[in-house]
């Protein structure tokens, strides 16, 4: 093990469909092939109390106020802070599918008050890359399992894609933009290429807080 390095908080954003799951379990099979200990998590993460209630108010068995929702949202991520900060600290990178950035886009494409929304991810760990999926809503929807769940409607998600954009360009150097109608292949490789720069140079770096 690379010792006393922590490991990398690698989280990956986009629209639903945009093929965030593919690339970030590609991503920890590549490390982990290489002997780099990397492990994936997903938000909304659905097992524990809080994560039963999200996961039947996405499949539309249970109506909240938007207020609420996303404030459960946000509890879910805080419920694991302690064990994301753990494993950096053990020397895991931990690839994460969605975080508070998707927190944010949702709510705010629902017409909540942006800075309203992000009030309470401040003080979760700042990730050291965001891998941001974009591609026009519309290229999505023929995608396998497209509009199963709450959210998955094209008119909603153009919404969804300007927050996102609206946020890649205010956090500025830690996000990486792609084009996610490219070929999986490509994708996974321009994302393989900036991981592996990345990893050294974080490994003695002190967390930080979303702020
Ligand atoms: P999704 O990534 O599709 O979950 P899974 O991979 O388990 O299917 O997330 C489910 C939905 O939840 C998706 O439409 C985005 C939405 N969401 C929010 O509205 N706020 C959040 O904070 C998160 C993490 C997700
Ligand atoms: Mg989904």
């Amino acid at each position: 093990m690379n010792a006393g390095k922590r490991g990398a908080l690698i989280i990956f954003e986009g629209c639903d469909r945009s093929g965030k799951s593919t690339q970030s379990q590609l991503l920890v099979a590549l490390l982990n092939s290489k002997g780099i200990p990397a492990l994936p998590m997903n938000f909304p993460e659905r097992s524990s109390i809080i994560g039963q209630v999200i996961n039947s108010y996405l499949t539309n068995s249970k109506d909240l106020p938007d207020e609420v929702i996303h404030l459960m949202f946000s509890t879910n991520r805080w419920e694991h802070m302690n064990y994301i900060k753990q494993n950096l600290h053990e020397g895991r990178t931990v690839v994460v599918d969605r975080y508070s950035f998707s927190g944010v886009a949702y709510s705010a494409a629902k017409g909540l008050d942006f800075d309203w929304c992000y009030a309470p991810e401040r003080g979760l760990i700042k990730p050291d890359a965001v891998f941001y999926l974009r591609a026009p809503p519309a290229d999505l929807t023929n995608r396998t399992q497209y509009g199963e769940e709450r959210y998955e409607k094209v008119e909603f998600q153009g919404r969804v894609a300007k927050v996102f954009d609206r946020i890649c360009s205010e956090q500025g150097s830690y996000w990486h933009q792609f084009d996610a109608t490219k070929p999986v292949e490509d994708l996974h490789a321009q994302i393989a290429s900036i991981t592996e720069e990345l990893l050294p140079k974080v490994g003695t770096q002190p967390l930080e807080m979303l702020s």
